[in-house]
């Protein structure tokens, strides 16, 4: 496994519209591994290929839970969405800025796993808007898209997960 370096800054990359994989090969499972480690190191909970400059629709993400088990989706798709929150949410791709962003309550995404089995996950909450956060970004969409509000440097004190 090895680090990947994070894009920021809008990075042409992170503006484009990630492609579907179509063959889950050893490239694509040595990416995931990496993904995993550089979204640890960088203690986020949620990234996506193209934020390391792969413009391919896998997303690492955090299930939330006390054990931080991470899964990965590959082609992920929604299938249902219901109701809508507003959540502050920050970007390793937008460091050090915060913001105010409207994301459904619960959602049904179905994809791949790394191993080409398909899946389907239902969350709500948190792990639904990383979730979210990480498909709009193989969208090349960003939070500053997004937000209704960016924070001021007062209240971005008080915020520290970074997706
Ligand atoms: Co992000």
């Amino acid at each position: 496994m090895a680090l990947r370096k994070i894009l920021s800054d809008n990075h042409p990359v992170l503006r484009t519209r990630a492609q579907e994989v179509k063959n889950i090969n050893s490239a694509v499972s040595r990416l995931i591994d990496d993904m995993i480690e550089t979204m640890r190191e960088a203690e986020g909970v949620g990234l996506a290929a193209n934020q390391v400059g792969v413009p391919k629709r896998i997303l690492v993400a955090s299930d939330c839970q006390e054990d931080g088990e991470v899964y990965a989706l590959i082609n992920p798709r929604c299938e249902e969405k219901e109701g809508e929150e507003i959540g502050v949410e920050g970007c390793l791709s937008v460091p050090g800025q915060y913001g105010q962003v409207p994301r459904c309550q619960k959602v049904t995404v179905s994809a791949l796993n790394r191993k080409g089995e398909k899946v389907r996950l239902k969350l709500e909450g948190l792990p639904a808007r990383i979730l979210l956060h990480e498909m709009d970004h193989l969208d090349g969409i960003l939070i500053t898209d997004k937000a209704i509000r960016m924070l001021d440097p007062e209240e971005l004190k008080s915020e520290e997960e970074s997706t």
